[in-house]
């Protein structure tokens, strides 16, 4: 087992439950203390530590640190691009805070290694649709976008100044069968199983041709861990690496899902997130990462979704 000791921030939430799961097998069950302001998820229960937490309150956040000689920081606490746009003061002050609070502790207890991740979500409209590059105009129209966009800077800023190793994903949305989304655009595709499953039939929110950059779970995970292995002569993007799954429309999975579930229906409805949807690329490209740190993906869509219906 290697000795660190590391505290997830946000674990109870759609990434954090497997990632937390994922790193109690490396790292030992003992030494990934997962902590959330919500209660803990099911699937952590009695296979390590929890403990309960408000990012925002830095000075409990610094004493955990130190009372558990924590040594990585995983922080995963944030306000996703939906919930964003209904209270963006709120998303702006969590997402902006939490990070500099985890940056600030980093800094003053030498912490080894820091992972906070971004979203393609710092992409705006006037980005590339298609295969969107590391760098390329990146002029973000929602406030999740925004606050990742800032939060990639002061990222690169910790390492360039205080040389704090801090690295970060620019995730796309995230399909997982273990734990549910947490209020992003991206959510239908998740949503989507489990009503095919009960219902046989799903009105999606956004409009059947809107292709958006996506990954599952497992892939995300993965890629979470190679990076944060890398030695650090390996990370040269310093505010947060482009990565890519696979890229698909509404209508794309629901044919994809019918395969499963004969006689499955869906409707479209588009709400306030197709306009987020709209302003973010349709696909990514991320040779960087695979060039700098060896990432490649294994799921594309028909492999997702058979997984999805195995597990669900
Ligand atoms: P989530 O909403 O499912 O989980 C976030 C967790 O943070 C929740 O359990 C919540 O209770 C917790 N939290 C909120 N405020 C907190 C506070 N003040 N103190 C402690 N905990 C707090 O989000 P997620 O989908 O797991 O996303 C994790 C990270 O990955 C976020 O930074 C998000 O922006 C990023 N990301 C996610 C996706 C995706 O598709 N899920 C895509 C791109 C980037
Ligand atoms: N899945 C996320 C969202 O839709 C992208 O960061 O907000």
């Amino acid at each position: 087992m290697k000795q660190e000791k590391i505290l997830v921030i946000g674990a109870s939430g759609q990434i954090g439950v497997e990632l937390t799961l994922a790193l109690r097998k490396i790292y030992g069950a003992a030494n990934v203390i997962a902590s959330d302001l919500r209660e803990q998820n099911e699937l952590l229960i009695g296979n390590g530590p929890f403990v309960s937490l408000d990012v925002m309150n830095k000075e409990m956040l610094h004493v955990q640190v130190i009372r558990q000689n924590v040594t990585q920081i995983y922080l995963l606490a944030a306000i996703l691009s939906a919930t964003g746009e209904k209270n963006p003061h709120l998303a702006w002050n969590l997402n902006m805070q939490s990070l500099l609070n985890v940056l600030d502790i980093a800094k003053e207890e030498k912490l080894h290694k820091v992972y906070w991740p971004s979203s393609i979500a710092v992409f705006g409209p006037t980005s590339p649709k298609q295969n969107c590059p590391q760098q390329t105009i990146i002029e973000p129209t929602t406030v999740y976008g925004i606050s990742k966009y800032a939060g990639e800077f002061w990222c690169n800023y910790f390492y360039n100044k205080y040389n704090v190793d801090i690295r970060s994903l620019r995730y796309p949305g995230l399909i997982s069968y273990k734990s549910a989304p947490g209020g992003g655009t991206t959510d239908y595709a998740v949503e989507i199983f489990h009503e095919a499953l009960a219902e046989k039939t799903y009105e999606c929110f956004l409009d059947k041709d809107t292709y958006l950059p996506m990954m599952y779970m497992p892939d995300a995970i993965r890629a979470t861990i190679e990076l944060m292995e890398a030695p650090a002569e390996k990370i040269c993007v310093r505010t947060s690496y482009n990565l890519a799954g696979m890229s698909f429309s509404p209508e794309e999975i629901g044919n994809e899902v019918k395969k499963h579930v004969p006689g499955f229906t869906m409707t479209y409805k588009p709400d306030y997130r197709q306009q987020i949807a709209n302003s973010w690329p349709q696909s990514i490209d991320d040779s960087v990462a695979q060039k700098d740190w060896g990432w490649k993906p294994e799921y594309d869509l028909e492999k997702m979704t058979e997984d999805m219906f195995t597990n669900l």
